[in-house]
């Protein structure tokens, strides 16, 4: 989305809201909600409209896990991290989904395919550990299944990993 509708978009949701600090969460759910992340601009309108410094905003952003600074990717994957799925090897799926798309939990591909995150307990504990791909879940999930999901994608692995 364009910088000028995405100022549109956050000054229309905006008015809804009297200027003051305790609206500031509620405003970034609202914001996110619309444009699916939390571009800088913004994040600066918002700033400006509550009459606090960009970077308090910023800083509440960063807190918390529920909101994004990237836009989101044609697909999401989210690593489960809950108990279970951290212990049958979370962090492990964790690790494989970074290295296959070279990004961080909160992150998105550079081709806007893929958004990565992690999540808690998603109530699927006896598949663990458990990615939920496009809002579903994948049980079992090793970096060989990594492959396979990506690949299902079309994403072949790294030349440096196929025998
Ligand atoms: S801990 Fe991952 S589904 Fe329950």
């Amino acid at each position: 989305m364009p910088g000028p509708d995405i100022l549109a978009a956050t000054e229309q949701i905006l008015s809804a809201f009297t200027p003051e600090r305790p609206n500031l969460i509620p405003i970034l759910q609202a914001v996110q909600g619309k444009l699916g992340y939390l571009p800088r601009s913004a994040m600066q309108a918002i700033a400006g409209y509550l009459r606090i410094a960009p970077v308090d905003v910023y800083g509440v952003v960063t807190f918390y896990n529920q909101f994004r600074l990237n836009p989101p990717g044609k697909h999401s994957v989210k690593v489960c991290l809950g108990t279970a799925c951290h212990m049958k090897g979370g962090y492990i799926a964790l690790d494989a989904w970074q290295r296959r798309l070279g990004i961080s939990p909160r992150q998105t591909t550079p081709d806007r395919e893929f958004d990565l995150d992690t999540v808690a307990c998603v109530g699927c504990c006896t598949m663990a550990p458990v990615t939920v791909v496009d809002g579903k879940p994948e049980a079992r999930v090793d970096p060989t299944r990594v492959d396979g999901i990506l690949l299902s994608f079309g994403r072949e692995p790294p030349a440096k990993d196929q025998k």
